[in-house]
């Protein structure tokens, strides 16, 4: 059974599309006349050029909206296309769940004609967010089993760019660190179930974390710990888009 299989029935939820961030990955992908979207979920961020998406889950795959492109049930490492089928191939927030990356990211490149945009986080970066380094260094220690180094994918993808994708403080795509200018949000179970990082953690070593969040929320102690935070827009979490001209 996927992952997601698991801790994704209520993806959707929580995981909406964030416009701004939906901006930034279509002037990644630029002119490209066809996309093809890998780990593609319920579909976020899709461009209307898209093609294909392929995602390994069945519940993710039912959480598509219908007007969403075609979707074929495979994983990255094998992807069911021709060499240079589309244009462009895209991997948001996706590439630390597969189980071989080098043979993930060959299989991207094998199938983009030009372009392969994947947005991912900078492990080091997302180490310094508040609510890991404070509250749940159990997360952040699972996180990082996992984590792929920003370095090794550029590597992996034949050399590519790096942008930084500051998250908004109202970020409507409820990834970890969309959060951090409304604390109270990570006290929400439903918040916590569409984090991958928390929901693999698991609930019973989060709790210690999460009961000193609330009692510092109550007593006024994060507020007065994090004055810099509190009226700025954006915020730099570590997330970052990859992109490989080939
Ligand atoms: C955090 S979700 C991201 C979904 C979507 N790209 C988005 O931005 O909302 C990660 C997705 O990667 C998928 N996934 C896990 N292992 C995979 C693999 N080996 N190949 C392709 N997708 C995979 C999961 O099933 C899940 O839908």
């Amino acid at each position: 059974m996927d992952v997601y299989d698991t801790i994704g029935a209520t993806y959707a939820t929580t995981r909406r599309p964030d416009p701004r961030i939906g901006a930034r990955v279509a002037a990644a992908l630029g002119d490209a006349s066809s996309v093809v979207n890998v780990g593609a979920g319920a579909g976020s961020y899709e461009p209307p050029q898209t093609v294909l998406a392929v995602e390994p889950s069945a519940v993710m795959i039912r959480q598509r909206p219908a007007r969403a492109a075609p979707v074929v049930q495979a994983r990255a490492e094998a992807l069911p296309l021709a060499t240079g089928a589309a244009d462009a191939v895209m991997a948001l927030l996706t590439v630390h769940h597969w189980a071989d990356l080098a043979a993930g990211v060959a299989e991207l490149r094998r199938v983009a004609r030009r372009r392969v945009v994947v947005l991912t986080w900078d492990a080091p970066v997302f180490r310094s967010f508040w609510l890991v380094r404070e509250y749940l260094p159990q997360a952040v220690a699972f996180d990082e089993t996992r984590a792929v180094p920003v370095e090794r994918l550029a590597a992996l993808l034949g050399g590519a760019r790096v942008e930084p994708v500051p998250v908004p403080h109202d970020c409507v795509d409820g990834f970890a660190a969309a959060y951090w200018r409304r604390p109270a949000a990570y006290l929400d179970p439903a918040v916590r179930a569409g984090i991958s990082m928390l929901a693999q953690t698991g609930e019973d070593a989060l709790r210690p974390g999460l009961h000193r969040l609330a009692e510092d929320l109550r007593a006024g102690r994060w507020q007065e710990e994090h004055p810099d935070l509190l009226d700025r827009e954006e915020f730099d979490a570590g997330y970052r888009l990859v992109v490989a001209d080939l």
